[in-house]
């Protein structure tokens, strides 16, 4: 794998760069006054030049200084996570994705490292993230416009911080955009160990939304529904334990649900369908089994069934992004106060490779890593 290779290409397109022979001339200019502030320090990048499995492309690069102009800030990063997407567009797989070369992640936490004397509603040391997230997060030093940043509060462990918008959001939007749900309602999930299926428990229980959720048949399955339990889940399944012909007698008590949430796709979304109500809707926003979703006949005809799909990204595009920042702290307002939490495994930029391999199902199953920098 490649971390540990140096970079031979051009990395010019990357970074609004100041080459490096260019440098002295920049300095000679800026000496008497903002020196130091006028360009970044140099980077360590996650860099890819070509689409393919992520363990064969990727390597550790320098990237030169940048500059800082009169509105930009310079954030040195602190965390960043690997979301199934960032591995998706390493691949090329996803439908929006950077040209290559490339840097790779697309959200993460860093502190303000310098301004530009444009800057007026940040501080060297604010915790900022990029948001709307964006591609290029797997770096020491990033330079962007002031506006491109958010500051968040500090009072919270710093993954939390990286880790807000993709999943957090997700999982508050599909719970309240797509099915009018009230307090003894209840919903059902496949993927519940993803961090998506881990704040959709969560969310829901703050709503009083009963939750039902499916995990794959793995090790340490029983441990896993324990710790789902914590959360709040009402009830935790395997797929097999499912695989029953009456699948709605497990329920008990639990209230027939409204709506589903499928981010695995072939068998387990069927499970999620079976077990909706007449009505239901099932809304689909992954695809961890890149297995179709499979729907019977019956399922539209007798069930009367919806199938919807939610893409962050495209919400990212819409009106309603307008409030996504008080989103962000209202969901970090959660975290703080205990009511939103799940399991992370902090990984130092030194190890990359390793935390790759993990994100890549190669060493089982494994908490979310987090590149910290
Ligand atoms: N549409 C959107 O806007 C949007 C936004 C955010 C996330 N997502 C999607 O949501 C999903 C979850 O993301 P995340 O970051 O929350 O996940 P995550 O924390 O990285 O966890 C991965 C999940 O996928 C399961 N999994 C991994 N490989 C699998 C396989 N081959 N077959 C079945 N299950 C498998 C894992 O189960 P185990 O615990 O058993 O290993 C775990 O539940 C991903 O598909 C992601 O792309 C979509």
């Amino acid at each position: 794998m490649g971390a540990s290779r140096v970079a031979v290409r051009s990395y010019g397109t990357l970074r609004r760069c100041v080459s490096p022979r260019a440098l002295p001339l920049q300095f000679a200019r800026n000496i008497r006054t903002f020196a130091a502030a006028a360009v970044s320090p140099p980077s360590k990048a996650v860099v890819y030049e070509q689409h393919g499995s992520p363990d064969q492309i990727v390597s550790i690069v320098d990237l030169p200084p940048e500059e800082i102009k009169v509105n930009d800030v310079c954030v040195r990063m602190l965390a960043s996570p690997i979301n199934p997407s960032d591995i998706n567009r390493m691949e090329g797989v996803y439908p929006v994705r950077p040209q290559v070369p490339a840097v790779a992640g697309y959200e993460g936490v860093g502190e303000v490292h310098s301004l530009g004397s444009g800057v007026c509603n940040l501080a060297v040391g604010d915790w900022v993230i990029p948001s709307p997230p964006s591609f290029g997060t797997w770096q020491t030093y990033i330079v962007k416009e002031e506006t491109s940043w958010h500051k968040i509060r500090k009072d919270i462990p710093m993954e939390y911080a990286a880790t807000v918008t993709v999943n957090p959001l997700t999982a508050l939007r599909m719970l309240e955009d797509f099915v009018e749900l009230t307090s003894g309602d209840s919903i059902v999930q496949n993927g519940a160990t993803s961090i998506v299926g881990q704040c959709i428990i969560q969310l829901a229980r703050i709503k009083g939304i009963s939750n039902i959720n499916v995990i794959r048949d793995r090790p340490g399955s029983e441990e896993v529904k324990e710790k789902l339990k914590k959360l709040g889940a009402d009830a935790v399944y395997t797929e097999s334990q499912l695989s029953v012909k009456n699948v709605k007698s497990v329920l008990s008590e639990i209230p027939e649900p409204l709506l589903g949430f499928n981010c695995i796709g072939g068998d387990s979304a069927s499970l999620v369908l079976r077990l909706l109500r007449q009505g239901g809707t099932m809304l689909t926003y992954g695809g961890m089994a890149k297995k179709p979703v499979i729907v019977s006949t019956s399922s539209f005809i007798f069930k009367d069934l919806t199938l919807r799909g939610f893409w962050l990204q495209k919400w990212m595009t819409t009106d309603k992004a307008k409030d996504c920042r008080t989103m962000i702290d209202y969901l970090l307002s959660l975290v703080q106060c205990g009511k939103l939490k799940y399991e992370m495994e902090m990984v130092p930029f030194t190890d990359f490779n390793l935390a790759l391999d993990k994100a890549l199902g190669k060493l089982g199953s494994k908490p979310k890593q987090i590149i910290k920098f």
